[in-house]
């Protein structure tokens, strides 16, 4: 049984100008436990907004519909204030972009540590402020801070630091799976590689599950199991990560590969492809990617791909259909 399992998510955001805006449809997902899964795709595909919807943090505008979520085989969607508080400690965690945001900007870290301890800790069990203190300098040793940093206030730490405290934070509930949404995408190149070091070493000494989230390829492909791909809302593809680099895929991630490595790829538009992502508050007729895909075929403009096993993973593409292509051939170099 996976740790958590999404199946058929859909998520919405009610505008008051428009319809919905679809920003996740269809989504099925799971992780095992200790598993360390990327999740690529354009700003805007809808990434942030699934990884919330896992954590259980949607906030209205934004609205789950259908399908379920299940962690260690519990359904986790709808649940009380006080259930959910619960379903932290021990559960999922949420990582954000900003370390800053995700931080009080008036409490010291230790402060800060300590008001998650003790807002999640069973009532017979308030911890004391020694208890804190040990427990806040255990956590930044873990994130490779100096005890210093405990009596620091968010605004007199560098960018890194931040997001290692962020991190810190995310640790001190022990959960079983942290979603890291961009943790690196506000730090230079530097910083970011030191900090996805961590995140890596934690999660292989902590055994953890992790979903990582990146617009950036080249930073999930370096540290993850599996990668999958979101387009327009939903999973294109889902492979392990070595297989990323050769053969065959998704026209989608091929084009994402080609921008691989590139420092630019923050603000590349896939140049290589004209258009631009789908707009998420029409209903999708066919592949949402066709518009863009020098492979459509006449079935992509008509009819939605949905997601097949397709060489160690999965696949929404009709022009890579199992029969007309296979393992063998998809070895050509991207
Ligand atoms: N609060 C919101 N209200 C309305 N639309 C939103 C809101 N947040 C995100 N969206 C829309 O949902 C879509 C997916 O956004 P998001 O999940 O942030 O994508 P990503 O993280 O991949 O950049 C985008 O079209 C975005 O404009
Ligand atoms: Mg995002």
């Amino acid at each position: 049984m996976p740790l958590l399992d999404a199946k058929d998510v859909n998520v919405y955001y009610e505008a008051t100008h428009a319809d919905r805006i679809w920003a996740v449809r269809d989504v099925s997902l799971s992780l095992e436990e200790g598993e360390f899964v990327g999740v690529v795709g354009e700003s805007g595909c809808g990434k942030s907004t699934l990884g919330f919807a896992l954590t259980q943090m949607l906030r209205p505008p934004a609205h789950l519909t259908g399908g379920a979520i299940t962690f260690d085989g519990r359904e986790v969607t709808g649940l009380s204030p006080e259930r959910l508080r619960a379903f932290r400690r021990g559960g999922i965690a949420l990582v954000l972009q900003s370390g800053m945001n995700a931080l009080n900007p008036v409490r010291n870290v230790e402060n800060m540590i300590g008001d998650v301890l003790k807002a999640h800790a069973a009532k017979s069990e308030r911890p004391s402020s020694r208890q804190i203190h040990q427990r806040a300098t255990e956590l930044l040793q873990m994130v490779e801070l100096p005890p210093e940093v405990l009596k620091n206030f968010p605004h007199e730490l560098s960018g890194g630091m931040r997001q290692r405290t962020a991190i810190a934070l995310a640790l001190a509930l022990e959960p079983r799976v942290i979603v890291f949404d961009e943790p690196t995408t506000a730090l230079d190149v530097l910083v970011q590689a030191a900090v996805l070091k961590t995140i890596k070493e934690l999660q292989r000494m902590r055994k953890f599950a992790a979903l990582l989230i990146s617009h950036d390829m080249s930073v999930v492909l370096g540290e993850t199991d599996r990668t999958i791909v979101m387009y327009g809302g939903r999973i294109v593809e889902d492979q392990p990560s070595s297989s990323m680099l050769s053969g065959e895929h998704h026209p989608y991630t091929e084009a994402l590969m080609r921008c691989y490595g590139d420092p630019r790829a923050d603000r590349i538009e896939l140049s290589d492809i004209a258009g631009s992502p789908p707009d998420l508050s029409l209903p999708d007729q066919g592949c949402s990617f066709a518009p863009r895909c020098k492979e459509a075929e006449e079935v992509c403009t008509t009819s939605l791909p949905l997601l097949h096993p397709w060489r160690q993973g999965r696949l929404a593409c009709h022009t890579r259909a199992v029969g007309k292509n296979h393992i063998g051939e998809a070895d050509r170099v991207l």
